[in-house]
Protein backbone atom coordinates (compact mmCIF):
# COMPACT_ATOMS: atom_id res chain seq x y z
CA UNK A 1 0.00 0.00 0.00
CA UNK A 2 1.09 3.55 -0.47
CA UNK A 3 2.33 5.50 2.42
CA UNK A 4 1.78 9.11 2.95
CA UNK A 5 5.02 10.92 3.27
CA UNK A 6 4.98 13.65 5.91
CA UNK A 7 3.45 17.16 4.54
CA UNK A 8 2.21 19.17 7.78
CA UNK A 9 -1.24 20.40 7.62
CA UNK A 10 -1.34 24.08 7.38
CA UNK A 11 -2.23 26.12 10.59
CA UNK A 12 -5.49 27.03 9.27
CA UNK A 13 -6.64 23.75 8.02
CA UNK A 14 -5.69 22.63 12.28
CA UNK A 15 -7.78 25.46 13.13
CA UNK A 16 -10.80 24.91 10.74
CA UNK A 17 -10.46 20.87 11.39
CA UNK A 18 -10.58 21.30 15.59
CA UNK A 19 -13.35 23.82 14.80
CA UNK A 20 -15.51 21.25 12.95
CA UNK A 21 -14.89 18.67 15.05
CA UNK A 22 -16.03 20.57 18.27
CA UNK A 23 -13.58 19.33 20.70
CA UNK A 24 -14.99 18.92 24.26
CA UNK A 25 -13.02 17.68 27.13
CA UNK A 26 -14.66 14.54 26.88
CA UNK A 27 -13.42 14.12 23.65
CA UNK A 28 -10.81 11.09 22.93
CA UNK A 29 -9.15 12.89 19.64
CA UNK A 30 -7.05 11.10 17.18
CA UNK A 31 -4.73 11.95 14.41
CA UNK A 32 -3.81 8.87 11.83
CA UNK A 33 -0.65 9.48 10.84
CA UNK A 34 0.38 12.51 13.22
CA UNK A 35 3.97 13.68 11.78
CA UNK A 36 5.66 16.09 14.00
CA UNK A 37 2.42 16.11 16.36
CA UNK A 38 1.01 19.93 15.60
CA UNK A 39 -2.23 18.63 15.56
CA UNK A 40 -2.46 16.47 18.51
CA UNK A 41 -0.74 19.14 20.62
CA UNK A 42 -3.67 22.08 19.55
CA UNK A 43 -6.18 18.91 20.16
CA UNK A 44 -5.21 18.53 23.75
CA UNK A 45 -4.97 22.27 24.28
CA UNK A 46 -8.48 22.29 23.53
CA UNK A 47 -8.88 19.87 26.56
CA UNK A 48 -9.82 16.76 24.81
CA UNK A 49 -7.56 13.41 25.06
CA UNK A 50 -5.29 13.82 22.39
CA UNK A 51 -3.75 10.77 21.05
CA UNK A 52 -1.55 10.65 17.93
CA UNK A 53 -0.59 7.53 15.34
CA UNK A 54 2.76 7.77 13.70
CA UNK A 55 4.65 5.25 11.81
CA UNK A 56 7.65 6.72 11.47
CA UNK A 57 10.06 6.39 14.38
CA UNK A 58 11.97 9.71 14.15
CA UNK A 59 8.32 11.63 14.15
CA UNK A 60 7.40 10.03 16.51
CA UNK A 61 9.55 11.16 18.55
CA UNK A 62 9.58 14.84 17.26
CA UNK A 63 5.90 14.85 18.37
CA UNK A 64 6.43 13.31 21.74
CA UNK A 65 9.09 16.11 22.12
CA UNK A 66 6.35 18.75 21.26
CA UNK A 67 3.83 17.43 23.96
CA UNK A 68 5.92 17.77 26.67
CA UNK A 69 7.26 21.29 25.85
CA UNK A 70 3.62 22.07 25.79
CA UNK A 71 3.32 20.46 29.18
CA UNK A 72 0.32 18.02 28.02
CA UNK A 73 1.41 14.84 29.19
CA UNK A 74 -1.69 14.30 31.06
CA UNK A 75 -3.89 14.27 28.05
CA UNK A 76 -1.77 13.62 24.86
CA UNK A 77 0.44 11.06 23.50
CA UNK A 78 1.45 9.39 20.66
CA UNK A 79 1.30 5.97 19.75
CA UNK A 80 4.47 4.34 17.40
CA UNK A 81 2.45 1.89 14.63
CA UNK A 82 1.05 1.19 11.74
CA UNK A 83 -2.87 2.83 12.41
CA UNK A 84 -3.89 0.49 10.65
CA UNK A 85 -3.48 -2.42 13.54
CA UNK A 86 -4.57 0.44 16.13
CA UNK A 87 -7.85 -0.57 17.55
CA UNK A 88 -9.85 2.93 17.17
CA UNK A 89 -12.85 2.16 19.40
CA UNK A 90 -12.42 4.30 21.88
CA UNK A 91 -12.44 7.36 19.18
CA UNK A 92 -14.91 10.24 19.61
CA UNK A 93 -12.81 12.77 17.38
CA UNK A 94 -10.64 11.58 14.26
CA UNK A 95 -8.45 13.87 11.64
CA UNK A 96 -6.38 12.47 9.02
CA UNK A 97 -4.44 14.22 6.36
CA UNK A 98 -4.12 11.29 3.94
CA UNK A 99 -4.30 10.10 0.38
CA UNK A 100 -7.99 9.05 -0.67
CA UNK A 101 -6.82 5.66 -1.64
CA UNK A 102 -5.42 5.25 2.20
CA UNK A 103 -9.13 6.77 3.60
CA UNK A 104 -10.43 4.21 1.41
CA UNK A 105 -8.56 1.30 2.67
CA UNK A 106 -9.44 2.59 6.26
CA UNK A 107 -13.22 2.81 5.68
CA UNK A 108 -13.71 -0.58 6.39
CA UNK A 109 -12.16 -0.44 9.76
CA UNK A 110 -13.88 2.91 10.55
CA UNK A 111 -16.92 0.86 10.06
CA UNK A 112 -16.29 -1.89 12.43
CA UNK A 113 -15.00 -0.08 15.05
CA UNK A 114 -16.22 3.50 15.31
CA UNK A 115 -19.07 3.91 17.55
CA UNK A 116 -22.15 5.76 16.42
CA UNK A 117 -21.58 9.80 16.70
CA UNK A 118 -17.63 10.04 15.90
CA UNK A 119 -16.94 12.52 13.90
CA UNK A 120 -14.03 12.58 11.45
CA UNK A 121 -12.56 14.96 9.44
CA UNK A 122 -10.12 14.67 6.48
CA UNK A 123 -8.23 17.50 4.77
CA UNK A 124 -8.05 17.55 0.84
CA UNK A 125 -9.11 13.75 0.11
CA UNK A 126 -12.38 12.72 0.79
CA UNK A 127 -13.18 9.16 2.07
CA UNK A 128 -14.36 7.41 -1.23
CA UNK A 129 -18.39 6.70 -1.42
CA UNK A 130 -19.19 8.09 2.24
CA UNK A 131 -21.48 11.12 2.62
CA UNK A 132 -19.69 14.43 4.29
CA UNK A 133 -22.24 16.53 6.46
CA UNK A 134 -20.18 19.47 5.97
CA UNK A 135 -17.23 20.25 3.26
CA UNK A 136 -15.33 23.49 4.03
CA UNK A 137 -13.68 24.83 1.27
CA UNK A 138 -10.67 28.07 2.02
CA UNK A 139 -7.26 29.52 0.59
CA UNK A 140 -4.48 28.66 2.96
CA UNK A 141 -1.12 31.19 3.31
CA UNK A 142 -0.26 30.04 0.07
CA UNK A 143 -2.96 31.02 -1.50
CA UNK A 144 -3.79 27.32 -2.11
CA UNK A 145 -7.63 25.92 -2.05
CA UNK A 146 -8.19 23.93 0.20
CA UNK A 147 -11.18 21.28 1.30
CA UNK A 148 -12.12 19.51 5.06
CA UNK A 149 -14.67 16.92 4.94
CA UNK A 150 -16.54 16.46 7.91
CA UNK A 151 -18.04 12.80 8.43
CA UNK A 152 -20.32 11.39 11.11
CA UNK A 153 -20.55 7.54 11.84
CA UNK A 154 -24.13 6.75 11.48
CA UNK A 155 -25.08 9.39 8.99
CA UNK A 156 -21.85 9.49 6.56
CA UNK A 157 -21.03 5.54 6.28
CA UNK A 158 -22.81 3.23 3.91
CA UNK A 159 -23.66 1.10 5.96
CA UNK A 160 -25.73 2.93 8.03
CA UNK A 161 -28.14 3.87 4.94
CA UNK A 162 -29.36 0.36 5.44
CA UNK A 163 -29.31 0.01 9.06
CA UNK A 164 -32.17 -0.58 11.53
CA UNK A 165 -32.39 2.95 13.39
CA UNK A 166 -31.93 3.27 16.84
CA UNK A 167 -32.94 5.79 18.68
CA UNK A 168 -30.83 6.24 21.89
CA UNK A 169 -27.82 6.23 19.04
CA UNK A 170 -28.77 9.59 17.62
CA UNK A 171 -28.35 11.63 20.98
CA UNK A 172 -24.69 11.77 19.88
CA UNK A 173 -25.05 12.92 16.48
CA UNK A 174 -27.66 15.34 17.26
CA UNK A 175 -25.10 16.91 20.41
CA UNK A 176 -22.93 16.90 17.04
CA UNK A 177 -25.09 19.00 14.28
CA UNK A 178 -25.96 21.27 16.90
CA UNK A 179 -22.72 22.20 17.54
CA UNK A 180 -21.80 22.56 13.97
CA UNK A 181 -25.05 24.70 12.83
C1 LIG B 1 0.48 14.05 5.21
S1 LIG B 1 1.28 13.66 6.77
C2 LIG B 1 0.15 14.39 7.93
C3 LIG B 1 0.80 14.74 9.27
C4 LIG B 1 -0.15 15.34 10.30
N1 LIG B 1 -1.33 14.51 10.48
C5 LIG B 1 -0.58 16.71 9.88
O1 LIG B 1 -1.71 16.81 9.37
O2 LIG B 1 0.17 17.67 10.01
C6 LIG B 1 0.93 11.89 6.89
C7 LIG B 1 1.65 11.20 8.05
O3 LIG B 1 1.13 9.88 8.17
C8 LIG B 1 2.20 8.99 8.49
N2 LIG B 1 1.75 7.66 8.08
C9 LIG B 1 1.58 7.22 6.81
N3 LIG B 1 1.11 5.96 6.81
C10 LIG B 1 0.99 5.58 8.11
C11 LIG B 1 0.52 4.41 8.76
N4 LIG B 1 0.11 3.34 8.05
N5 LIG B 1 0.50 4.37 10.10
C12 LIG B 1 0.90 5.46 10.83
N6 LIG B 1 1.36 6.61 10.28
C13 LIG B 1 1.39 6.68 8.93
C14 LIG B 1 3.39 9.54 7.74
O4 LIG B 1 4.60 9.10 8.30
C15 LIG B 1 3.16 11.06 7.89
O5 LIG B 1 3.79 11.56 9.04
Amino acid sequence: MIRAPFIPSPREAIKKALELLCLRKDDVFYDLGCGNGEVVVEAAKKGATAVGIEIDPYLAEVAREKIRENHLSDRAYIIEANFFLVDLSNATAIYSYLYRSINESLAPKFEKELRIGTRIVTLDFPIPDWIPIRVERFMDSMNRVRTLFLYIIGISNPSSLTREPRIYDYKRILRITRCIQ
